[in-house]
């Protein structure tokens, strides 16, 4: 038994696949991934070990079509389903994500009832409630990956417009995720100064549009799938928060309760992330519009809400 910490990857494709090779470069957690198709995970996972000795980490791979072996994990990561196709919204994978989302967060808070679930799979937000519900946890223990990535694709189009480096770069978005994502310049900086500061109205305008259509850009020039380098960093960077107890301050999908005014919903605003989870939800001063832009981002996530339900009762 390994006194590392444990991490799932459930679902081996291109972002669970990145998630455990970031995570094995980390070298404090072992990794198991899980996956339907037989061989895949263990293909990836034999893989993964064999680029320890050159990477110089000792974090243990395994893959498995079963849920034995990821018993007493600190964290699982969800991100089985099917990803989007050309032409296709994340809303058209509702039906086949949520009865596979249901499933597999199911048979894993079984062996792993103290868990952390960070939920990748889409419709993100939506997804987030199938987990919730399956999983029975409090709302601390269930997060989305959203916003992480939506503020890494932001500050990357910051720093290329203004020529400057992406370290200097903050960023927030806030929102769903998708075309109603809410990039806040107003909290986005560079080394401090506000972005609106240092870049004419025109060129945040462009950056927030391409920020908003990020994901559906990499679609359409990958072709045959969605992208995974950058989500399956974001979710390592959740991770990281969480098992190194960083109390890092990162936009994430969670169910809000009252905050923002929103209710019964997961949406993505800045929270503490450590080792409970969710520690605080940060609510930041909004303006009117950016308020309204954010129950805009509510109303078409509690539109998917609405149809699960229906979908459900059908
Ligand atoms: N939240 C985000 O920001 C974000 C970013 C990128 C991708 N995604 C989403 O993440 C998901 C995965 O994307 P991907 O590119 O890795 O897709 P992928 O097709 O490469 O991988 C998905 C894997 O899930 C597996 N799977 C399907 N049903 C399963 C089940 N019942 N149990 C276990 N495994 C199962 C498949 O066999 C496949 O290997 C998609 O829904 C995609 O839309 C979300």
């Amino acid at each position: 038994m390994s006194a590392r910490r444990k991490v799932t990857v459930v679902g081996a494709g291109m972002v669970g696949g990145t998630v455990a090779q970031m995570l094995a470069l980390r070298d404090y957690a072992d990794v198991v991934l899980v996956d339907i198709v037989e061989g895949l995970p263990q293909g990836k996972a034999l893989d993964l070990m064999q680029a320890g000795p050159l990477m110089g980490f000792d974090s243990y791979l395994s893959g498995s079509n079963g849920y034995e072996e990821t018993a007493g994990s600190d964290i699982v990561v969800i991100t089985s389903g099917i990803a989007r196709k050309p032409g296709m919204s994340r809303d058209d994978l509702l039906k086949t994500n949520m009865s596979i989302v249901g499933s597999v967060t199911e048979q894993a808070v079984e062996v792993s009832p103290d868990a952390i679930l960070i939920v990748v799979s889409n419709p993100l937000d939506a997804m987030c409630h199938v987990a919730l519900d399956a999983a029975g946890f409090p709302r601390e223990r269930v997060i989305g990956m959203a916003g992480v990535l939506d503020s890494a694709r932001f500050r990357t189009f910051i720093a290329m417009e203004a020529g400057v480096s992406v370290e200097d770069v903050s960023a927030m978005v806030l929102g769903g995720h998708g075309d109603t994502m809410v990039p806040l310049s107003r909290y986005s900086t560079i080394a401090g100064i506000p972005i609106t500061e240092y870049l004419s109205a025109d060129q945040v305008r462009a950056i927030e549009d391409r920020t908003a259509s990020g994901g559906a850009e990499i679609v359409g020039l990958l072709k045959t799938g969605s992208a995974y380098y950058a989500p399956g960093t974001s979710v390592v960077e959740m991770v990281d928060a969480i098992l190194l107890d960083k109390k890092r301050v990162l936009p994430c999908s969670v169910l809000l309760q009252g905050e923002y005014g929103i209710n019964g919903l997961f949406i993505g605003v800045p929270v503490k992330l450590g080792a409970a989870g969710v520690e605080q939800i940060l609510e930041l001063n909004v303006t009117d519009d950016e308020s309204a832009a954010l129950k805009q981002s509510a109303s078409s996530v509690r539109g998917l809400v609405d149809a699960m339900a229906q979908l459900k009762d059908s």
